[in-house]
């Protein structure tokens, strides 16, 4: 991509948080610049930033930013980490740089004055979130190593043909995404055959976004509409699905983009593996299991107009998209479903592979991982 998917900014009028703007890719790479931590909110919601790790990295940001620009950093906080539910990176994020300006504030020497230590204190978010940022591009890469092995091992010889769901490439990363990025380790690899890419109804993600990064990176790609999935199963034509995660459960159930539960189904009936790729800080294992995990309901509107997500402006209309259904139909709209573990082949994260996938597996990985 020519436009990083979020950067940092400093200049005469202030700090920034520089997104590029997904909801118009793949028509414009245009950038939105978000100077106070609602705009970022709305950022968030609007799905101009999204995807788990990038809205973690926007998160952290977002603290940053309200630190620097004298925001209420609490309530800033507050207001980030409730953006959206399902991600389990952007409650992360956001609480990952606000402890690290907590305790600046905390570790502030008494001869400090309030505007020294609060500049302290907000040089120590903006630290974080550009550790944050910096540790998801490694982990990225680590993810991509360990997911281009276990696929060799699963599937040897031959190119693989390989399906995926909703977008996980470098618009949801500080580096090259998680499913995506193996599958672009096999197509620098010479082994990917084929990138079946779902359209992922009803904001196209895949369409949009996952074509676009395919495209860009010269892999040869196939866009389906999400209900093909199923004979392209019976076809004989997928060797295996890789897809990202939002939240993973203690017990190994995986939430991510709504269809993603349906292709593990397929997957299963036709003894392919469905491989879950996501960093740990996806892991969540304060919910117990798949049931837990809370699922963000977003607007019928998104359902019975066939529109791509407006950013919205102070003073502009949100544009309308085209009608697709009769005026008042109610929508089912839930933004993510959930799989559970005894369909998913294995979890491939920045800190090694999880398969067969069991509650004691995932906690060992996590407890390795994560010796603090
Ligand atoms: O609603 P979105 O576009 O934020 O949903 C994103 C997904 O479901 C991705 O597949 C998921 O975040 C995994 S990619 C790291």
């Amino acid at each position: 991509m020519g436009v990083p998917a979020i950067r940092w900014t400093e200049s005469a009028d202030g700090s920034a948080v520089v997104l590029l703007d997904q909801t118009r890719l793949p028509a414009e790479e245009a950038e939105l610049v978000c100077t106070d931590p609602q705009g970022l909110v709305e950022a968030i919601r609007s799905l101009a930033v999204r995807g788990a790790p990038l809205l973690g990295i926007a998160g952290a940001y977002g603290v940053a930013l309200a630190a620097a620009r004298g925001f209420d950093v609490r309530e800033a906080a507050d207001a980030l980490a409730a953006a959206r539910p399902t991600a389990a990176n952007l409650a992360y994020g956001v609480r990952r740089a606000q402890a690290a300006y907590r305790g600046a504030l905390a570790d502030a020497d008494g001869g400090d004055d309030t505007a020294q230590s609060s500049r302290r204190a907000a040089e120590a978010a903006l630290a974080a979130a550009r550790n944050l940022h910096r540790e998801d591009a490694e982990g990225s890469a680590r993810m991509a190593e360990h997911g281009l092995r276990l696929l060799e091992q699963l599937l040897p010889g031959g190119g693989h043909r390989v399906l995926t769901h909703c977008n996980s490439g470098a618009l949801v990363s500080g580096g090259e995404g998680t499913a995506f990025a193996v599958a672009l380790a096999a197509h620098r690899a010479g082994r990917l055959r084929r990138l079946w890419v779902d359209e992922t109804r009803p904001l196209l993600q895949g369409a949009r976004l996952t074509a676009y990064e395919a495209a860009r990176n010269g892999m040869a790609y196939t866009l389906l509409t999400d209900n093909a999935a199923g004979s392209l199963f019976a076809a004989g034509e997928v060797d295996a699905v890789l897809i990202g995660a939002d939240r993973i459960a203690a017990d190994g159930s995986v939430a991510n983009k709504v269809g993603s539960y349906p292709l593990a189904v397929l997957a299963h009936h036709h003894q392919v593996p469905f491989i879950v790729v996501a960093p740990v800080t996806t892991v969540d294992l304060d919910t117990p299991d798949g049931a837990s995990i809370e699922v963000e309901q977003r607007a019928g509107r998104e359902v019975t107009e066939f529109m791509a997500p407006q950013v919205p402006q102070a003073g502009v209309e949100a544009v309308g998209g085209i009608p697709v259904a009769p005026l008042g139909a109610q929508a089912y709209n839930p933004a993510f479903d959930v799989t559970p573990p005894e369909l998913v082949t294995a979890i491939v994260t920045d800190e090694g592979v999880v398969t067969p996938v069991t509650e004691e597996r995932l906690g060992e990985l996590c407890d390795r991982s994560r010796p603090d």
